[in-house]
C-alpha cells in the first residue's frame, strides 16, 4: 500500500512512518524537512504556504496530517494571530493536503484518512482557548468529509493526551513534570509516540474497514475514568 504521512520526520508522524516500513509499506513523508530515512521518500513542503505538494504517488491508499501546535496562553493575553496561525496549522493545513491527495485516493480501492485533535477538545483544559478552537473545527471537519467520501475513503482522527514528543517537550522539560503528567493519567504515564502510531496504522489498515467518522480517544483513560 502507498501511504503519505504529513511530518513524518518527528514524534508521532515518525513513529507512523516506522509502523509502517514495518509492515512492509511504501511511505511518502512531507514536511519542511528531509526525512532522512531509507526507504521513505522524503517531499518539501510547508503546510502553512500555498505551494503545490510535488511528487505524490499516482495512487494513495491512505494519509494521516499530523502537523500541529500546543499554543497554551490565558484567553486574555491570545491575539487574533494565534488564533489564525493555530487554525492555518491544524485546519488549513489539513485541506490543503487532502485536496492535494484526492485524486491519487480516489484510484485506491478503499483509501483512509487519520488526522489529529486533542483531549483537550472533550475536556476543558485551562490556558488551551485556541488550540481547542482549532482542533474542534478538526473534528467537525472529520464528520463532515466521512459523510462525505463515504463510502470509497474513511476519514477519522485521533485525541491523544499529553505524548512525549517535541511538540511537547516544555511542558516535559523536567522529571517532576513528567512524573506529574503521568500521575494525572488513569494508566499512570504520559504516551508514547508508538501508543498514538499503532492506533494510527490501525485506522489505515482494512482491520479497521467498518470504522470512519469516528474520534478515537488514545489518552490513557483520561477521557473516560474519573
Ligand atoms: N504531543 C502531544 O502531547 C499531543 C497532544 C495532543 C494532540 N497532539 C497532536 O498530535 C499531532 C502530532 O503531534 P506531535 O507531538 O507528533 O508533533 P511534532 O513533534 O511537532 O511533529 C510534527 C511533525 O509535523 C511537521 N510539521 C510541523 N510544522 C509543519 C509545517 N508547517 N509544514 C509541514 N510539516 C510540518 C514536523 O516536521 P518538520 O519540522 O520537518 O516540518 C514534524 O514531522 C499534532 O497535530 C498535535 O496537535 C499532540
Amino acid at each position: 500500500m502507498n501511504y503519505i504521512v504529513f511530518g513524518g520526520t518527528k514524534g508521532i508522524g515518525k513513529a507512523v512512518v516506522d509502523g509502517l516500513l514495518d509492515e512492509g509499506h511504501a511511505v511518502w513523508s512531507v514536511s519542511r524537512s528531509d526525512v532522512g530515512q531509507l526507504g521513505v521518500e522524503s517531499i518539501l513542503w510547508d503546510a502553512l504556504s500555498e505551494e503545490p505538494i510535488i511528487g505524490l504517488p499516482a495512487v494513495i491508499d491512505g494519509v494521516v496530517y499530523t502537523p500541529g501546535s500546543i499554543n497554551l496562553k490565558p484567553f486574555n493575553r491570545l491575539k487574533s494571530e494565534d488564533f489564525q496561525s493555530d487554525f492555518v496549522l491544524n485546519v488549513l493545513g489539513i485541506v490543503k493536503a487532502l485536496q492535494a491527495c484526492y485524486p491519487g485516493m480516489k484510484e485506491a480501492t478503499n483509501a483512509s484518512v487519520v488526522l489529529f485533535s486533542t483531549i483537550a477538545v472533550s475536556q476543558g483544559m485551562l490556558f488551551h482557548t485556541s488550540i481547542a478552537a482549532a482542533k474542534g473545527a478538526v473534528e467537525g471537519l472529520t464528520r463532515s468529509l466521512a459523510a462525505e467520501w463515504a463510502p470509497q475513503i474513511r476519514v477519522n482522527a485521533i485525541a491523544p493526551s499529553l505524548v512525549n514528543t517535541p511538540l511537547a517537550s516544555r511542558l516535559l522539560s523536567t522529571p517532576e513534570k513528567i512524573e506529574a503528567s503521568a500521575l494525572r493519567h488513569p494508566l499512570r504515564r504520559i504516551g508514547e509516540p508508538n501508543d498514538i502510531a499503532q492506533a494510527v496504522v490501525y485506522l489505515l489498515s482494512n482491520r479497521s474497514a467498518w470504522t470512519t467518522g469516528q474520534i478515537l480517544a488514545v489518552d490513557g483513560g483520561m477521557s473516560a475514568i474519573q
